[in-house]
């Protein structure tokens, strides 16, 4: 059987797996979908999101586009936070970067990267942004590691920023957002743990959009 094949025997072995656990598993999971989670990360094929967090399917949405950004103008994005937050009214949002991202690796190289530029331009403002703290740092893989961490940080905060994001918050208490850092290197997920209500508190200087 050629690989292309595979994967369809693969989820037949899978169905009948899952039939195994619970008879009434695809029923269930036809029914409707009330995920915690909102995963966002990078389309990389070695982050996949439902393996590195235990999940199976109907327990986290996903979003992945490369170099895990939250982009305003990104209808795709604005779309499934928006969705997540004011409809599944998902209790967490997390922005899962990964350390060896070819995309935030593509943004440290000063070349035209034609249609990527626009896109890696996210990533180098915010390298701009902390400018000072990378430059400082002497070995070049620390500092590719670092703006990886950093880039989380500023993606959260982009989260932060949506109005639907902040109303919820305010009504309910939920979501809470979260920076991860996915170290393939040993598999393990690192949580930064950013400081979300100081994040919110400091966002909402000049990007209040509570009612
Ligand atoms: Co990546």
């Amino acid at each position: 059987m050629n690989p292309y094949e595979q994967i369809f025997e693969n989820n037949r072995q899978w169905v009948a797996e899952m039939k195994t656990r619970d008879a009434d598993f695809f029923s269930k999971l036809a029914a409707d979908q009330n995920p915690d989670y909102l995963f966002i990360g990078c389309s990389d094929s070695r982050v996949p999101a439902n393996e590195i967090m235990g999940l199976g399917a109907g327990e986290v949405f996903v979003h992945r586009n490369i170099a895990n950004l939250v982009v305003n103008t990104d209808l795709n994005a604005m779309s499934v936070i928006n969705y997540a937050v004011s409809i599944l009214h998902v209790k967490h949002i997390i922005v899962c970067g990964h350390y060896n991202c070819g995309g935030v690796r593509a943004a440290m190289i000063p070349k035209d990267m034609g249609l990527l530029n626009p896109w890696l331009r996210n990533i180098r403002d915010v390298y701009r942004l902390h400018e000072t703290e990378l430059d400082a740092i002497g070995e070049e893989h620390a500092r590719y590691n670092r703006l990886v961490e950093l880039n989380v940080y500023e993606q959260c905060r982009n989260v932060v920023k949506i109005a639907a994001v902040q109303s919820e918050f305010l009504h309910t208490g939920f979501p809470r957002v979260h920076g991860w850092v996915f170290d393939m290197n040993i598999g393990l997920l690192q949580d930064l743990n950013i400081d979300f209500d100081k994040m919110l508190q400091d966002i909402r200087k000049i990007y209040n959009l509570m009612d």
